[in-house]
This record gives structure tokens, C-alpha cells and sequence, in this order.
């Protein structure tokens, strides 16, 4: 059973392990203190199985919009849905607060990623050119707007 809850500096450890698990430059963890501490636009999930932290996911909420920074899962947890609560739970909260919609970046070739935005109702409406330092892969923009927003 994973739970998914809202994080705190406690879970830093646990989310750098999910964080360096997978990606090449992974945030640090003066990074995510900064997230939990000083940045009041921060809104960041956990996915814990029982005590161990299997994924995270965040968001800025920047005045009417959200814009995710990050969503992972460890490798072994993978498939299983947590991906998906994670951004269920961001989009509640985005809902919640009335923004009219998230936005993000992925990689082109991040199909997993984008298989997973799509069945939420994001789309690609750009490109960003050689936007990863580690690969200088280009991204692709995708947003959801919420339909609140778009019928007025
Ligand atoms: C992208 C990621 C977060 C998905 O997490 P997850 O827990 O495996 O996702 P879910 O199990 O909720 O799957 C969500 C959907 O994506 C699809 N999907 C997941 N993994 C997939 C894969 N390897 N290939 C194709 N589709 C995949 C599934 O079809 C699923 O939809 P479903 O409900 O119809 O089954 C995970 O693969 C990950 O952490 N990757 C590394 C970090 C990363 O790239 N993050 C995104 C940065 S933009």
C-alpha cells in the first residue's frame, strides 16, 4: 500500500535517494531544503512505502499556473501507479487552488514520462532547444488546462 503525503525536511533523505537514483544531475539537498524551507511557491508529494520514500513529485505555483519540477519514482516501484498518484495529487491541489493549469517540461525522448502526462491531459504545445545540460536534449512543453478556466 503506498501513501501518498504532502513532503517535509524529515523526508529529504529519503527523496535525495529517489532523486539520485534517477537522474544524471540530481537535485542536491541544499536544493530540496530550500524547497521545504524558503520557497513559499514549492508544493511537493511523497510516496512512501510504509517508513521508505519510493517517489516524490513538485510543483511552483506561480500566480495562476503550476509549473512541476520534478516527478520520480525508483526504478522497482515503477508501473505500479505511483507516478500517477503523485500527479493526482498535484492536480487536486492545483484544483483546489483554482489555477488554470500545470505545465512542464520533459525530454523528447522520455516516452515513459510522457505517457504518463498525457493519460492527465497534458499536451505539447512547444519546444524548448537543447534545454538538459546533460544531454542537451531538446524538451518538449506540455500544459493541462483546467476546464473550469477554459469554458469561461
Ligand atoms: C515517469 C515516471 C515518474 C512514471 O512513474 P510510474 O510510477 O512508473 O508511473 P505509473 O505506473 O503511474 O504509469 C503511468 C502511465 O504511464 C505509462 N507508463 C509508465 N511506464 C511506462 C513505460 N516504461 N513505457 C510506456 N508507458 C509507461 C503507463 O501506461 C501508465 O498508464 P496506465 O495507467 O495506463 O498504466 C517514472 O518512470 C520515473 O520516475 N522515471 C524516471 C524519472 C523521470 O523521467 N521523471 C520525469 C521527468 S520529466
Amino acid at each position: 500500500m503506498i501513501d501518498i503525503m504532502p513532503m517535509t525536511v524529515e523526508d529529504i533523505d529519503g527523496v535525495l535517494e529517489v532523486e539520485e537514483s534517477c537522474f544524471a544531475i540530481a537535485w542536491t539537498r541544499e536544493d530540496f531544503v530550500r524547497e521545504m524551507t524558503q520557497n513559499k511557491l514549492a508544493v511537493y508529494f511523497v510516496a512512501k512505502d510504509g517508513e521508505r520514500i519510493v517517489g516524490y513529485a513538485g510543483m511552483w505555483h506561480v500566480v495562476t499556473e503550476g509549473q512541476i519540477t520534478n516527478v520520480a519514482v525508483m526504478d522497482e516501484y515503477r508501473n505500479r501507479k505511483v507516478g500517477s498518484a503523485l500527479m493526482e495529487a498535484l492536480i487536486k491541489t492545483a484544483e483546489e487552488r483554482e489555477m488554470i493549469g500545470i505545465t512542464l517540461e520533459v525530454k523528447i525522448s522520455n516516452y515513459p514520462a510522457q505517457k504518463l502526462y498525457s493519460k492527465y491531459g497534458f499536451k505539447p504545445e512547444g519546444f524548448r532547444k537543447n534545454y538538459y545540460k546533460d544531454t542537451n536534449e531538446d524538451a518538449i512543453v506540455m500544459w493541462k488546462y483546467f476546464e473550469s478556466f477554459m469554458s469561461e
